[in-house]
């Protein structure tokens, strides 16, 4: 016999706090986060590639920590700390260091890795802040990028870690 009792799905509220503000919707409790911010909380900057986990496009920080928001439920993050590309600029004037050092150094092509890119980047230089280039090598090794666009990506890596000191000596 079909059980037909199961087959609408319940709703949460879902609240996490997305770049220093709350954010509440209302959605699935298998919702992705990945889903969930783009198409819940219209923040589209966050990219999906592969929803395997495998390209990194939709990386988003957790508690300052890089996940892949393909591979978390939205429900999972309740009441955490989530960082995206919209939220990595100190403010509407200024870039992020990695931002910027993207733009130096040509790291962006089409664009589509990019959020995933800057998001693993920027959280990897607060763990390892004088990366050398192999280092740097293996900070993006988890991203893929259809463009093929490394070499400059590595660059933006290494720059990136000298913007940083130079805004933090006041340069
Ligand atoms: S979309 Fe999440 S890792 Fe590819
Ligand atoms: S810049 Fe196009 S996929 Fe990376």
């Amino acid at each position: 016999m079909t059980d037909t009792t199961s087959t609408v799905e319940q709703q949460l509220e879902i609240t996490l706090r997305v770049n220093g503000v709350a954010r509440t919707a209302t959605a699935p409790a298998r919702r992705l986060l990945s889903d969930f911010l783009r198409h819940d909380l219209r923040l589209t900057g966050t990219h999906v590639g592969c929803e395997h986990g495998v390209c990194g496009a939709c990386t988003v920080l957790v508690d300052g920590q890089p996940m892949r928001s393909c591979l978390m439920f939205a429900v999972t993050a309740q009441d955490h700390e989530i960082t995206t590309v919209e939220g990595l600029a100190p403010d509407a004037e200024q870039m992020s260091p990695v931002q910027q050092a993207f733009t130096e150094c040509h790291g962006l092509q089409c664009g589509f890795c990019t959020p995933g890119f800057l998001t693993t980047i920027t959280a990897y230089l607060q763990e390892n802040p004088d990366p050398t280039e192999a280092e740097a090598r293996e900070c993006i090794s988890g991203n893929l990028c259809r463009c093929t666009g490394y070499q400059n990506i590595v660059k933006s890596v290494l720059r990136a870690a000298e913007i940083t000191h130079e805004r933090e000596a006041g340069a």
